[in-house]
């Protein structure tokens, strides 16, 4: 059995997003109710040998005749380089726009495969089979694509829709669990921007789902989704609300940047913990959100084993920090845009933050 979910926008073709297990089974029939053409899965090289041989097979079973193109594992394939590679093979295959392309991996395979299909022949089809926790709670669903040059991540993209996400929970079982955590804080991360109740469920009987519980994994997967596909049809292009599901990013993106985006260091997900437990002390420190709701906050985050201080992750300038923010694609204007909150499941796009309080507030939590 698994779960629809729809998501739809003024702007765009409708589509639904598939949750349950073991639902690429199905996926050839689903993608042959799409096109009656050709059919490119794009993976990386880890993720094909995994579950390349199981997506192959359901698409082959509807009677299609799939062809896999992988790229190397890693974020280095957001890249001009790769992105041409994969338009050359979309090319040299001959693909039409009466075709599709499937993205099968994480959040670097949906971003460089979306960017891909957003260009190719300007715009064919695609379709996002997310398989890391990440991916399936937010990249793989939105519309965001994306690579990364030498002067920023994400900053070349365009917005496009996949015409359908499969979301099958049991790909999960083979992700090394400090992958499945930073998934988890982006889980935890819909709670605190709109959900109370969510959260204190992620953070109760639901925690099993940071390490691998299948059932909680799924409940939480399908209102991660729920939240996250609600706030794109209304904002589709971050005009206003979609901003919410930056919280965390600014000052996580700013860490992650500082620390040379070294994932042995911290992941993305880590970082975006550590950046929710930073918004939410420095909304308390503003005296927007109580004490208790910034500590009760934290210590979710810090139960699903995030890091939740700058000591944990090692030395950093509140200086370099805050250019780094104030530099950040999000900032508007030359005015520092944060996502702040006045209590768990109630945050706010606050664009006027000052910086001198921002630098004072970082240097009380620890930076030099
Ligand atoms: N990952 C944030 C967004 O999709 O808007």
């Amino acid at each position: 059995m698994s779960t629809l979910l729809s998501v739809s926008g003024a702007g765009f073709t409708p589509y639904e997003v598939e949750v349950g297990r073991g639902v690429i089974a199905g996926l050839g029939v689903q993608i042959a109710a799409l096109t009656g053409g050709r059919v490119v899965v794009v993976s990386d090289e880890t993720v094909a040998a995994l579950h390349g041989p199981a997506v192959l097979a359901s698409l082959e079973s509807a009677g299609l005749k799939p062809r896999i193109l992988t790229v190397p594992p890693g974020e280095a394939s957001k890249s001009f380089a790769e992105l041409e590679r994969v338009i050359d093979r979309l090319l040299a295959y001959e693909l039409d726009r009466k075709d599709i392309i499937v993205a099968l991996g994480g959040g670097v395979v949906g971003d460089l495969t979306g960017l891909a299909a957003a260009l190719y022949m300007r715009g064919i089809d695609f379709v996002q089979v997310p398989t890391t926790l990440l991916a399936q709670v937010d990249s793989s669903v939105g519309g965001k694509t994306a690579i990364d040059t030498p002067r920023g991540k994400n900053l070349v993209g365009a917005f496009h829709q996949p015409r359908r996400v499969t979301v099958d929970i049991d790909v999960l079982a083979t992700l090394p669990p400090r992958q499945l955590r930073s998934g988890w804080a982006e889980v935890l991360k819909h709670g605190l921007i709109c959900d109370a109740p969510f959260f204190d469920w992620l953070t109760d009987e639901g925690a099993i789902g940071a390490t691998g519980d299948a059932a909680a994994l799924e409940r939480a997967v399908i209102r991660s989704v729920q939240i996250k596909s609600a706030i794109v049809s209304e904002d589709e292009r971050e005009a206003g609300r979609r901003a919410l599901l930056n919280l965390g990013h600014t000052f996580g993106h700013a860490l992650e940047a500082e620390l040379g985006f070294d994932e042995t260091i911290l992941t993305h997900g880590e970082a975006v913990a550590l950046g929710c437990a930073m918004a939410f002390r420095y909304s308390a420190a503003l005296g927007l959100c109580s004490d208790d709701q910034a500590r009760r906050a934290v210590a979710g985050l810090a139960a699903a084993g995030l890091p939740t201080s700058l000591a944990e992750v090692g030395d950093v300038g509140a200086e370099a920090l805050v250019r780094r923010m104030a530099g950040d694609k999000k900032a508007e204007n030359g005015r520092l845009t944060l996502i702040l909150a006045r209590g768990i499941g109630e945050a706010f796009v606050e664009r006027a933050v000052d910086v001198a309080s921002l630098a004072e507030f970082l240097r009380s939590e620890g930076a030099r």
